[in-house]
């Protein structure tokens, strides 16, 4: 369902020569896969996950999502495709801190104008209630604990039923038993369908997912098949 071909990523600045954060990397993703992206601080981690989620743009190679090319797509379409057929969780949450859990949930049905407000209502409620906060629906996300905040982002990544999930270190900011939370979430999501791609750089976290591709210095150092995935979360 996804597949990059020498896939690269140049940053550069006016007058600079530039910092290679992608050096021609190639693999598929299957649908309903669970893959763990990891790799050491600065290996192209989140560079990737940006593109692999139209987020950003590579500056070579070939990139084919659900059958579409990157590269024969206007920014339109890309935010399009984004909205519906992916969701995303960050490490810092990046929710509306004065917006309640319900509204923060909702927005990304907002994108689409073809959603009557009765469904719209239904469709919160069904994600709210799959990461267990439906007690929380009316609070302000910015009064709620790290963990909390997490399953909420997990929540509106979810609400338009998208075929992926990204996830780039969505337990950096949790302590371990909220961590565990979190990962139980994305194990679960997976299990009922929804393929999850996750960028992690801890053993711990990778273990959940059934392959780890490890990444070094923009390039696939190796494609590591989980026979045992991880049940529990220690750190
Ligand atoms: N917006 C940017 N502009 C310039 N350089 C960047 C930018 N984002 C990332 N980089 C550089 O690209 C490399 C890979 O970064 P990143 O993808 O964030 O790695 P990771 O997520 O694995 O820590 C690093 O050398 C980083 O400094
Ligand atoms: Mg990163």
């Amino acid at each position: 369902m996804l597949a990059i071909r020498g896939l690269k990523k140049v940053y550069r600045d006016e007058g600079d020569e530039g910092t290679t954060a992608l050096d021609g990397l190639s693999f598929d993703i299957e649908k309903g896969e669970f893959v763990a992206i990891m790799g050491p601080s600065g290996s192209g981690k989140s560079t990737l996950l940006h593109i692999l989620g139209f987020l950003d743009r590579p500056t070579g190679g070939e990139y084919v999502f659900n059958g579409k090319k990157m590269d024969e797509l206007s920014d339109e379409d890309l935010a399009r495709v984004r909205n519906r057929e992916m969701g995303f969780v960050f490490q810092d949450f990046n929710l509306l801190g004065h917006a309640t859990v319900a509204e923060n949930v909702e927005l990304p049905l907002l994108y689409s104008t073809d959603i009557e407000p009765a469904d719209r209502r239904t469709l919160v409620e069904r994600a709210v209630k799959a990461v267990g906060l439906e007690e929380k629906m009316r609070v302000e996300a910015g009064n709620l604990s790290g963990g909390q905040k997490q399953r909420v982002a997990i929540a509106r990544a979810l609400v338009m039923d998208p075929s992926v999930v990204f996830a780039d270190e969505p337990t950096g900011n949790l302590d371990s038993k909220s961590g565990g939370a979190v990962m139980e979430i994305l194990r679960e999501l997976n299990k009922e369908g929804h393929t999850v791609i996750l960028v992690t750089h801890e053993t711990y976290t990778a273990e959940f997912a059934n392959r780890i591709l490890h990444i070094k210095d923009g390039l696939l150092e190796k494609d590591e098949k989980v026979l045992k995935q991880r049940e529990t979360f220690f750190k």
